[in-house]
């Protein structure tokens, strides 16, 4: 690795790292979607169906939980787990700052309150003593997100939730596969949602799974979001019959997403290996560069990577994370920071002065009384100022392409002192 001048002051670049295609399905999927088409079959309503079945089958067994629902999305996922756990109107939710939207629109979805504790700083993960501080006498539930294939420390998380007599929703939605303490994340809440669109690790077109283990909580759930079909699935209770209408949203997944989510399955465990090995090799490349910092996780845990997220460390780098991302670009790296500011700080929380659409959820905030801008979340706060994040669709081996990725962040260490002389007469200008 040479110490070449930086392409954004003109010198050459070390170029692009291409990443794998993401998703790819296997010819016996493509083969099972023709033939699927061919039948003319599309409407799936219930575990009668053999691909819905088939689906829930597989996904609940590689999760390692009893019971699996196949939904339309994440968002409809999350939605249909609070639901099965009958999060309603007024009940308070603890929620991550730091994530995707629809780790808390799901909550306020169901007319509950999202209170936000704070994160870990190193991984944006909620932190479970901020969590146990947020506690009031109307919380219900506790929605820890496994951010960019990142495991929360559920087992923290849970002995919270239980101390306190509160249920435990995960969003796995960016974590197929990721592990804490030796287990599958995804099967230690009571409930669980995680979203299948195309870009995530378990990739369909779009769709999405709510994971259980009570049967009564899957019940629940279906019944104010499933076709009133699930109803006659073996051993729909008699206590909700009178009950089961269309009153529902309808959330049920695509039987074509069913058989696509089956055989994604085959190869989820191949590829989320190889994405770890390029992370290892990716960390081993980049030992002693000051710039950027890897979260760190304690033993038995061991991420999936949705995506890379590393920390930039300004101290070190004399530059501010913007410059040093333009720099990494110009050499053909792509960064960016996924979440632009805790979540409670966004427009919408504003509801005070909201002046938007109309929208029912904004009525409940204001009823809450909640003043979400002064919400003091500090670690998100550093999290979100200092966090870079890269696609990870690294499942290959081909170590040239980490030594190439790595070769440009050397590239930028090793010149950091002109980057600095660059930026300050860029400030100057
Ligand atoms: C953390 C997280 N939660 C929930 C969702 C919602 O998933 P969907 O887009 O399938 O509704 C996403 C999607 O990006 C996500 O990243």
């Amino acid at each position: 690795m040479g110490a070449e001048q930086l392409a954004l002051l003109g010198g050459t670049p070390v170029g692009a790292v291409p990443q794998d295609p993401h998703p790819t399905f296997s010819d016996a999927c493509i083969q099972r979607v023709v033939d699927h088409l061919r039948g003319g079959r599309t409407v799936g309503l219930n575990k009668g169906t053999d691909v819905v079945r088939e689906c829930e089958e597989a996904v609940a067994a590689w999760q390692g939980v009893e019971e699996c629902m196949a939904v339309s999305s994440g968002h409809a996922a999350l939605h249909t787990a609070l639901m099965g756990l009958e999060i309603s109107t007024g009940d308070e939710v603890i929620c991550t700052p730091y994530s995707w939207g629809a780790s808390v629109s799901c909550v306020l979805h169901c007319g509950a309150v999202p209170v936000f504790a704070d994160v870990d700083v190193e991984t944006g993960l909620l932190d479970p003593a901020s969590v146990e501080a947020s506690i009031t006498p109307r919380t219900r539930a506790i929605l820890p997100v496994h951010l960019f294939g990142q495991p929360a420390n559920m087992t923290a998380l849970c002995a919270v939730a239980q101390k306190h007599g509160l249920v435990v929703v995960e969003d796995g939605s960016q974590a197929h596969g990721s592990i804490h303490a030796g287990r599958k994340v995804g099967s230690f809440g009571d409930a669980a949602g995680f979203s299948c669109m195309g870009g995530k690790l378990l990739a369909s077109s779009e769709a999405g799974y709510m994971l259980c283990h009570d049967k009564e909580v899957y019940w629940k759930a279906a019944l104010n979001t499933q076709h009133m079909g699930r109803c006659s699935e073996p051993g729909y209770p008699d206590a909700l019959r009178p009950f089961v209408d269309s009153l529902v949203y309808t959330y049920r997944a695509s039987q074509l997403d069913a058989v696509m989510l089956t055989e994604q399955l085959r190869k989820i465990d191949v590829e989320n290996a190889g994405r770890r090995r390029n992370v290892a090799l990716f960390k081993r490349h980049l030992e002693g560069l000051g710039s950027i910092a890897f979260p760190r996780f304690p033993a038995g845990d061991d991420p999936a990577y949705h995506m890379l997220s590393v920390n930039f460390v300004p101290e070190h780098a004399g530059v501010t994370r913007a410059t040093y991302m333009q720099a990494l670009s110009a050499e053909g790296v792509g960064t960016w920071p996924y979440v632009p500011s805790p979540i409670p700080h966004w427009t919408r929380f504003r509801w005070q002065d909201y002046a938007g659409p109309r929208i029912f959820w904004t009525d409940q905030l204001r009823a809450s009384g909640i003043d979400y801008a002064s919400v003091e979340v500090p670690n998100c706060v550093t999290k979100v100022a200092r966090s870079l994040e890269m696609g990870w669709n690294y499942v290959a081996d081909e170590p040239a392409r980490m030594e190439r990725l790595a070769e440009a962040f050397w590239n930028v260490e090793r010149n950091l002192p002109a980057l600095r002389e660059w930026e300050r007469k860029e400030v100057l200008v």
